[in-house]
């Protein structure tokens, strides 16, 4: 299974002794606590900033984040968005690629025949050995190409926006954290008017993102900003995970991993599934 291609290699290069000693910053060996510092302290600004982290990253998140990314486009399963001879994919800040992992997994098991591109944007190019296994995993099925830059000078950079599904995964709460409103007010016009007005019609846009700390309240900022100029469908989906948050749509049936995953305790697997996505679909 492609994922666990990938997961593999991460676990390999992660088995490295003393793997932090020259990283300079203050992982102890073991990077699990690093992202977990990143991801639930909103306080702490560290970022996806050690070779090791992001190999540890991939070996813990990848199954959650491309199992969201699966169930988003199985709920989509008869809609015109995913049944297309062609998907152009734009990830933005796309990491190691958890959305292509599930959209692989959704296309397999509803065996749709897909000729598909995937452009990943993230200007941190620590990703580029994940990256560049990637390339030699889906080389005999998909095109895939990988753009170190900030994702909207590189769509600035374009003559057309030729992509038919776009895909910020986690990046909006960490857009949230990393800004102050006026950051965060200029990442949505540049969202919006920089890419989404610039797709073409039958463009689905799905946000896969934390279901809590305000990153849901963006979504009908963003909507009310694409409206003025689009006519488009939204849908909310969630997962029963977490109880407490109970924002968002239709609840998904499943909140399952849908990989099978590697056994090794140095890893905490994060399941189940539990974001809030936000689909916006342009007609
Ligand atoms: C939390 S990670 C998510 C990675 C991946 N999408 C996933 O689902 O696992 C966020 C990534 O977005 C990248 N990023 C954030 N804003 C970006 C931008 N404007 N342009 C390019 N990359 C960006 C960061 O470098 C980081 O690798
Ligand atoms: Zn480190
Ligand atoms: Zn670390």
């Amino acid at each position: 299974m492609p994922i666990n291609q990938l997961v593999n290699y991460c676990l390999r290069i992660y088995a490295k002794a003393r793997k932090c000693e020259e990283c300079g910053l203050i992982c102890s060996n073991n990077c699990n606590t690093c992202l977990e510092t990143i991801h639930n302290d909103f306080t702490n600004l560290r970022s996806y900033d050690c070779p090791h982290m992001i190999n540890c990253y991939t070996c813990s998140y990848n199954y959650k984040y491309a199992s969201e990314i699966f169930y988003a486009f199985n709920a989509l399963v008869s809609h015109p968005s995913t049944r297309k001879d062609t998907f152009k994919i734009l990830s933005i800040g796309c990491g190691a690629c958890a959305d292509l992992f599930g959209i692989h997994h959704f296309l397999t098991t509803n065996s749709r025949n897909v000729q598909l591109t995937y452009t990943g944007v993230d200007y941190n190019d620590r990703w580029s050995n994940i990256h560049r296994v990637i390339d030699r995993i889906f080389i005999s099925y998909y095109q895939t190409e990988f753009i170190y830059q900030n994702a909207f000078d590189y769509i600035d950079g374009l003559d057309t926006v030729d992509f038919n599904v776009m895909i910020l995964q986690y990046i909006l709460n960490e857009v949230i954290k990393n800004n102050n409103q006026d950051g965060i007010n200029n990442f949505i016009d540049k969202l919006v008017e920089g890419v989404i007005e610039k797709l073409p019609s039958g463009s689905l846009i799905i946000f896969n993102d934390i279901n809590h700390k305000c990153v849901r309240d963006y979504y009908p900022i963003i909507a009310r900003k694409v409206k003025v100029n689009n006519s488009i469908l939204e849908a909310y989906l969630r997962f029963t995970q977490p109880t407490t948050h109970t924002f968002g749509g239709n609840t998904l049936p499943s909140d399952g991993l849908v990989f099978a995953t590697h056994a090794d305790t140095r890893f905490r697997v994060k399941s189940p599934c539990s974001s809030c996505i936000y689909i916006i679909y342009k007609q």
